[in-house]
């Protein structure tokens, strides 16, 4: 898909006095404005309950977007954007949208596209979807797409639940579920560094991979979304979606082709080949945590139990470790780690590539062990990649010692790396869905975390066991020292 095209389309934003509009979706919006990868054929219409004005939402945008935009730019963006009062279960509001899209088509000459963004509580993704199509705002002439973010369920039965409530009024193929992870730079980069890179993808296999480890760690704490967390935790608002999809990218057979179809099917396979975690086999395999009080960045912070609208003996687990194991010809015998967390010692996704020893060492290296080679995956804040392997030392004997390779994609350059939601709202104006999770990737994630997830909600025994500012709690250690490996912290 070329991405010099200007697609030409209404954006329907519902929850536009939320969060995440403002966080994300206007400062996106603006910069694929300013950018010229959307042109002067659009309108944007703010959804949301509150009685809002044009004027107000325009507002909003304005002081959602941080640079230093000239005035007029600024007046010129935020003139495309239409507020519309909405009540989700009344049939006449969206009679009424109807009619707005109608208005703002003519006036900004778009070919009846509509892109249909749900930025909300997910409990409305059913009745929104099934009444746009009741009432016909989805009979267009040009194309309709439905972007839904998550959580999709929060297991297998409701998730497909939901799939099939939105399913009755949008195709597969319209159906852009957001997971932010596959927007970021350095996740679409898994398969450049792989499959572009002859010295990478023949080492790629249970052959020369010792194990690979994700780490996805976060410094904050749950802020004020401790409603959605507590039901959610660690294992549902990261495991689910944004490392099995990073596991999924890591682990599957190059494509026959780039397209969405083609990678999707490969990583499907993936998912299927997951070893399945029973229930009896949880402890041996994954371990929770929740942060007790702690120092981060020299500040003391208290325990997760202490946050607003958390229960005192609540059974949240803020951190995940696991070893997951893919039974497919390539990966066999090879562990997959990771972890995830909140208010750990600092904000960091990576992933470490750790390449088998070879057969003999000739030469001596730190306590006379050669160290592996690794391959660093930097995917935020830091975006590039480092190689470790190892040199001789000068002036020394047969001595070998670790050197990196480095490269930073984001370091010296000023220029930004677009946003995941930038990238991912072009790409859904484009139709193109491969960096959007199918339904059948959803489910096949759902059905591996659910056993976990089931098992430690019968098991309410969590209690605060790491603290805020550290790497997690010990057991997580523990489960890479049984086989005989550490994480790399670095
Ligand atoms: C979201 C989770 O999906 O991802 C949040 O709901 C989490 O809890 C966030 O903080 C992390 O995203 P990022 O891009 O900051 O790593």
């Amino acid at each position: 898909m070329k991405t010099n095209q200007q697609p030409k389309a209404v954006i329907v934003i519902f929850g536009a006095t939320g969060d995440l509009a403002k966080r994300k979706l206007y400062p996106s919006i603006h910069r694929l404005y300013k950018n010229g990868q959307i042109g002067e054929e659009f309108a944007v219409v703010g959804v949301g309950r509150r009685p809002w004005s044009n004027e107000d939402l325009r507002q909003t945008v304005k002081t959602s977007i941080s640079t230093a935009a000239d005035k007029q730019l600024y007046d010129d963006f935020t003139s495309h954007f239409y507020y519309h009062p909405f009540d989700v279960t009344n049939p006449g509001s969206y009679q009424e949208l109807n009619v707005l899209l109608n208005q703002l088509e003519d006036t900004y000459q778009i070919p009846n596209n509509r892109m249909f963004y749900l930025a909300m509580a997910p409990e409305f993704f059913g009745t929104i979807a099934k009444t746009l199509k009741s009432e016909g705002v989805t009979a267009t002439t040009g194309w309709s797409r439905l972007v839904i973010e998550k959580p999709f369920g929060h297991d297998l039965p409701s998730a497909q639940a939901l799939n099939q409530e939105i399913r009755e009024a949008f195709t597969e193929d319209q159906i852009y579920r957001i997971d932010h992870y596959l927007g970021k730079q350095m996740v679409q980069n898994i398969e450049v560094i792989r499959f572009a890179n002859a010295i990478f993808e023949p080492l790629w296999t249970n052959r020369y991979i010792s194990n690979i480890q994700i780490t996805s760690s976060e410094s904050l704490g749950v802020e004020d979304r401790a409603r959605y967390y507590e039901k959610s935790g660690a294992l549902r608002d990261m495991v689910q979606n944004h490392i099995m999809q990073m596991v999924a990218l890591l682990a599957m057979e190059p494509p026959i082709k780039l397209n969405t179809e083609e990678i999707r099917s490969e990583k499907v396979k993936v998912l299927r080949a997951l070893r399945p975690i029973a229930k009896d086999e949880v402890d041996e395999y994954f371990v929770r945590g929740q942060y007790q009080a702690g120092e981060i960045d020299g500040l003391p912070v208290p325990a997760y139990t202490d946050e607003d609208n958390v229960a005192p003996d609540s059974n949240t687990e803020t951190f995940v470790s696991g070893k997951l194991l893919i039974d497919n010809f390539r990966w066999a015998g090879v562990p997959f780690y990771i972890r995830t967390g909140k208010r750990m010692k600092e904000k960091s996704t990576k992933i470490v590539v750790q390449f088998k020893d070879i057969p003999m060492n000739l030469y001596y290296g730190n306590e006379n062990n050669m160290n592996p080679n690794l391959l660093v995956i930097h995917i935020q804040p830091d975006e590039g990649i480092t190689l470790y392997l190892n040199a001789k030392k000068l002036g020394g004997a047969a001595h070998a010692q670790p050197i990196k390779l480095d490269y930073c994609s984001n370091c010296n350059d000023e220029l930004n790396t677009p946003e995941a939601y930038e990238k991912l709202i072009h790409d859904c104006l484009l139709g193109d869905a491969t960096n959007f999770a199918h339904w059948d990737e959803v489910a096949l994630s759902w059905s591996f975390v659910d056993s976990i997830s089931e098992t430690w909600a019968a098991n309410k025994t969590l209690s605060p066991n790491y603290e805020a500012g550290s790497m997690g709690p010990k057991e997580s250690d523990d489960l890479l020292a049984k086989d005989g490996l550490h994480w790399w912290n670095i």
